[in-house]
């Protein structure tokens, strides 16, 4: 039995404005509505009813490795990190979704009456049944997941199995406009800028509210087997970040293979790696869109900026993050 709590988002319900264009804006074919989970009100999309279950019961492995993130807070970037560094620095040219699964994929798109909504591609076991591809995965296993802590499987909440943890988040402007071309591209939202950052900001979106989330796991950095990074550390010193994790690995690296891996991982290099680009899924050149800091400047105007810094200030004080 799973005891995660959940209601699903009506939009009729009150005279919620930010509900309702969830619901204008971001339902298609292979999204029929929301649900909001937990205490912290964690929204996803109905279909992970489906599987709130399976996820809480997942069988989990001390070999496992975890990427855990937000959504575009650097998780491909990290899980490229994480794979390389996990597997003796093998550069592979399979792709990521493929040798490095997203855990609750399947519940995000469902297909079950949408057969050409994606590339033919996507209809695998993979993405359309990723919980059971990913159990029957070689050990040691690689796993991407968005869920926050209070929804990862169970055995890691309560400790049972210790899998290596990695999580990574960013400054919440890159990572909302990130979202926003991200779910423009690939998730079928219909709006415009205003109306998703709005949604941002009320915690509304797929995987919010981004405090909470990122809060639910640096709680838990005491955890011996859970190792917090910020997407501006991996920028300013990738040198660094690469070491930090070879050591949480228990990995042991010569300074020229960690050298030949920042060069692997930069930007400039990912950008040209289709086994990283996701081009299958959201169009050549689409995924590894900016890569920097501050691109948010593009997008929001100074009075965004203003709001979004007050609603930092108000939602991280005293929590010992910054941005
Ligand atoms: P932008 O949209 O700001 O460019 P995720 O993998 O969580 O979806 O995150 C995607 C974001 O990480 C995108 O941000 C992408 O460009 C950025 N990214 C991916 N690889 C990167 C790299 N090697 N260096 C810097 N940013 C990278």
């Amino acid at each position: 039995m799973s005891t995660i709590k959940y209601k699903t988002i009506d939009p009729n319900e009150s005279n919620n404005a930010i509900d309702k264009n969830l619901y204008k804006y971001f339902i298609n074919d292979f999204r029929k509505g929301y649900i909001e989970a937990t205490d912290q009100k964690y929204v996803l999309p109905q279909y992970y009813v489906e599987f709130i279950e399976k996820i809480d019961n997942f069988e989990v492995y001390d070999t496992d490795v975890f990427v855990v993130t937000h959504p575009k807070t650097g998780t491909t970037w990290a899980q490229e990190m994480v794979w390389c560094i996990g597997n003796n620095l093998e550069v592979s040219d399979e792709y990521i979704y493929i040798r490095f699964p997203f855990l609750e994929v399947t519940t995000l798109f469902d297909l079950r009456d949408a057969p050409n909504a994606l590339p033919a591609f996507f209809y695998k076991e993979f993405f359309t049944n990723s919980l059971e591809y990913i159990r029957k995965l070689p050990h040691p296993r690689f796993i991407k997941t968005h869920l926050p802590w209070e929804l990862l499987p169970r055995q890691i909440r309560t400790g049972e199995r210790k899998p290596k943890i990695i999580y990574v988040y960013r400054n919440p402007k890159d990572t909302c406009v990130s979202y926003y071309h991200h779910c423009v591209n690939g998730e079928g939202y219909k709006g415009d800028f205003n109306v998703f950052m709005e949604l941002f900001l009320s915690g509304r979106l797929s995987f919010g509210p981004y405090p909470s989330h990122i809060l639910s796991v640096v709680q838990q950095k005491h955890r011996n087997n859970v190792l917090i990074l910020k997407y501006e550390e991996m920028k300013s010193d990738l040198k660094a970040v690469i070491k930090q994790v070879c050591e949480f690995l228990n990995k042991v690296y010569s300074e020229d293979d960690i050298d030949k891996l920042q060069k692997h991982l930069s930007f400039e290099v990912m950008k040209t790696n289709k086994a990283v680009n996701y081009d299958l899924f959201f169009g050549d050149g689409k995924f590894m869109r900016a890569g920097v800091i501050g691109s948010y400047k593009v997008d929001m105007s100074p009075d965004v900026v203003a709001r979004f810094d007050k609603w930092i200030a108000e939602n991280f004080a005293n929590t010992g993050t910054s941005f």
